[in-house]
Order: structure tokens, then sequence, then C-alpha cells
């Protein structure tokens, strides 16, 4: 089939890779002539496992080509995936700005009858609005679909291509051919097709990521109450997550959701319902608690080496907002670090894929170390903000002689608190107990 993607992002990436990777022919169009130019000798913009052999296979074997002719791109499609971004405007609402743009180049340069898909989270009742646009000039027939992603940045390619589910919002019959007939090498397993209305499947997407977000955010509190009475939130964990009701992924607890998705989609869907006054109590409340929850490490770093901060120097593992990513949107490195700088603490932070993202963000106003353990040089204490592989086992002596203070707050819980206190490390971590070294 001939695929047409528009928007080379993190998921317009994936998307038109994984699709080439089956046999379709597609084309990757972007605005950006850098990103592009860069694609073609198969260099990415993104960190994302297991994608660059694919990109290039696929490019050397002729199914995917990557272009800044938005036109060309739209003439050749018979299936037309819109990946651009759907940033958040000033007041939480999903701004629709480039998806309209290119709907409105879809129907102006459409030489045949397309299938185009709405793969960019776009609130309910977007699809109205891009089918106007598209129609203003259409001169083919057009049929809309709205296919929300799931991929998670550090596993896109694996989530894309052994989805758990591929939710199809079409409202013609030849959508909906198209789309299973695209869609079917991915799901042989036997994972669910799921056909719809095209509004409920907008309101999934924002539905899934509300739910998993709500998750992230009810563990906080509760670590957080945990770290106030003695409990230990990975025992409650454990305890909750065995419940099948309740199950065990998304409930560990951190230091706040960040990314391009969960902190963008809460704000648009409460928007959207404050809008149609159906007020979500809930979701508003879950993104309050994860606005609190990015301070916590700052207040964890206090509470441990004193009030008196300025002139101190600090040591940050981690800075894109999880692991396996170099996505650094509305990580919450970036919160504790505005945090510190305001407190006249500098900081020494490494990180195995975001550093230029993070440089392009913080500029010189922070010092970046090559390896984990640069960063701990002259430093007071360390905090883990992401839960890299990398830091997992670390070199615990090292770090301890490196540090003024034996001291590691970590926001992942990465390690176990009684062999911090064997080894004299004064350990903080998420809702469980701290042990008091004994040396
Ligand atoms: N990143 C994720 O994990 C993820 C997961 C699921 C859904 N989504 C949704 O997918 C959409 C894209 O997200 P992303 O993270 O890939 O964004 P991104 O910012 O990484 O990529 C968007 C791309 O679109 C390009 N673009 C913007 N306007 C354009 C135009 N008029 N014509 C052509 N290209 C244009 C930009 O140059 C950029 O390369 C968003 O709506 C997002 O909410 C993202």
């Amino acid at each position: 089939m001939n695929v047409s993607v528009i928007g080379t992002g993190y998921v317009g990436l994936v998307v038109g890779t994984c699709l080439a990777e089956t046999g379709n022919s597609v084309c990757c169009a972007d605005i950006d002539a850098v990103k592009i130019e860069n694609l073609k000798k198969n260099i990415l913009p993104i960190y994302e496992p297991g994608l660059e052999p694919l990109v290039e296979r696929n490019q050397k074997e002729e199914r995917l080509r990557f272009t800044t002719d938005l036109r060309d791109a739209v003439e050749s499609a018979e299936v037309l995936f819109i990946a651009v971004g759907t940033p958040p405007g000033e007041d939480g609402s999903a701004d629709l700005k480039y998806v309209i743009e290119v709907a409105e180049l879809v129907g102006q340069h459409m030489s045949k009858e397309m299938v185009i898909v709405t793969k960019s989270t776009v609130p309910v009742g977007s699809s109205v609005k891009v089918k106007a646009a598209i129609a203003k000039e259409a001169k083919f027939p057009f049929h809309i679909c709205s296919n929300p992603e799931f991929l998670k940045e550090g596993t896109a390619v694996e989530d894309f291509m052994r989805p758990d589910r591929v939710i199809l919002g079409i409202e013609s019959a030849h959508a909906r051919r198209v789309m299973t007939d695209l869609y079917a090498p991915f799901v042989r397993t036997g994972k669910p097709v799921i056909l719809m209305d095209v509004a409920s499947a907008e309101m999934t997407k924002y539905a899934a990521n509300g739910m998993l977000a709500t998750r992230i955010s009810f563990m906080n509190e509760v670590a957080n109450l945990c770290d106030e009475l003695g409990a230990n939130v990975d025992l409650v964990r454990k305890g909750i997550g065995s419940d099948a009701r309740i199950g065990p992924a998304f409930l560990f607890p951190g230091p706040g959701y960040g990314g391009s998705c969960f902190p963008k989609d809460v704000k648009a869907l409460v928007r959207t319902a404050y809008e149609h006054g159906i007020p979500l109590e809930v979701l508003s409340a879950v993104d309050a608690a994860n606005e609190r929850q990015k301070r916590v490490l700052g207040v964890k770093f206090k509470h441990a080496i004193g009030p008196e901060l300025e002139g101190k120097r600090i040591a940050i593992w981690g800075l894109a907002f999880k692991a396996g990513t170099d996505d650094m949107r509305e990580a919450a490195s970036l919160t504790l670090i505005e945090s510190l700088l305001e407190q006249g603490v500098s900081v020494c932070a490494h990180d195995p894929a975001a550093m230029d993202q993070a440089r392009a963000i913080l500029g010189d106003r922070i010092e970046y170390a090559d390896t984990n353990y640069e960063a701990l040089e002259g430093a007071e204490a360390l905090i883990v903000v992401t839960d890299w592989n990398a830091y997992r086992n670390p070199d615990f002596a090292r770090i301890k002689k490196a540090l003024h203070q034996p001291v590691i707050i970590d926001g992942r819980n990465l390690y176990d608190p009684e062999k911090m206190r064997d080894l004299g490390i004064r350990y903080y971590s998420i809702g469980r107990p701290m042990l008091a070294p004994t040396d």
C-alpha cells in the first residue's frame, strides 16, 4: 500500500518505519528540513532503541523515503497518517493548528480517493474539524479514520510491532477494509483490532492516558503517606498489584510523570470536559498531585543536606523524563534543576541519551558530565531522577568516596535501603523508610 506519514517525530517516524517494515511503500514528510536531510543519511532525530537499523534497512530496500515535499507525500498516498504535534495551548487544550494545516494541505493536493488517519492525539470532536478542513478543496472522496497511538517512548518499535490492541475509529467500509489490511501483520497473534466510531476512538486515547496518569499520581500520594507513616510502598505496591482487579503495572511511585503525553493529555481532557460543563475532578487532582510530586526530590534534598544550600554542588543522574528516551518534555529533572538553581545550588548532570536535549533547554546553567561517575566529583550528594539501567547497579564505594556527604536521594527506588544502610549511605527514596547507617 502507498502510505504517507506527515510529521516525522517520535510517533510519525516509528509508524512510518514499521509500516515500511511490513512491505508498504512509505513516504515520511516533515517541514523540518534538517531532520529530513539527516534521516536520508540514516541519522535519527530521536533516541529510540531498535529504530535506526529499521530506518536504514527500509530506506536501502526502497520501501521508506523521506521528504520535505508535503505535496508529493499527499499526491502519492492511498493512506495518509497525520502525526504532527498537538502541543498544549495556554488554557491546557490541545492545539490543533498543525493538524488542521496538514488537513488543508491534504484537501488541496489529493489526487485520488484516500483514507486520512489522525494519529496525533486530538480532542474528541476534532475529526469534524479535520474533515471540514480537507473538504474545503478536496476533489476526490476521502475517508476519515481516528487511529490513536499507544506506543511508549523507549519501547516504541516493539509497542508498534506488537500492540496490545489497535483502535480504529471509522465511518466507512472502505476505511475499515484499508485499515484492517494495513494492521493485519501486527495483530497476527490474535491481539484485537477494536472498531468504533471516531469520537469514541479519540476519547479512548485520552481515557487511557488519564487512567495511567491516575495510577501514577495515586501511587505517588500513597508513597508520600508511606514516608510519613513509616510504611514501605514497595510492599504496598506488591500487596495491591497482586489483586487481579488492580494488576501490577503502573504502580511504581517516582518523581512525577512527564513526557509529551501524560501532562498534556490530562490537561487537555480536563479542558474539554470543562468546556462541556462536566468537571473531571479526579483528573484535575491527578494533574495537581503530579505538579506537587515534581518537587518531592528537591524537598528530600533539603531535608538531607540542611537548609543552607547556597554554594553547594549536586550530582544528578538522569535527565530524560523516563529511561529509554532522550525526550525532555515536562521532565521532572527540569523542575528539580530549576529549584536547585534558584537556591544557589550548582548542578552537574549525566544522562545516557538526553544530554543534547537538556543542553538545548538548560544551556550552560548546569554542567554536563561525560560519565555518571564524573558527575559526582565535588558534589555534596547524588540525586537519581531517571531509571536508566546503567544506574541500577553502580559502584557504591566509588559513589561514597566521590561525594562530600554519603547521601543518595533516589527518585526511582532503584536501590535496596538495607544495602545502603550497610554501606553507610544515607539513602532517601520514595515511600520507603530511611534506615539510618550504623557506622
Ligand atoms: N511521543 C509519544 O510518546 C506519543 C505517543 C502517542 C501519541 N502521541 C501523539 O502523537 C503526536 C505527535 O507526537 P510526537 O511526540 O511524535 O511529536 P514530535 O514533536 O516529536 O513530532 C512532530 C513532528 O511534526 C512536524 N510538523 C509540525 N508541523 C508540521 C506540518 N505542518 N507539516 C509537516 N510536519 C510538521 C514537526 O517538525 C515534528 O517533526 C502528538 O499529538 C502526540 O500527543 C505521542
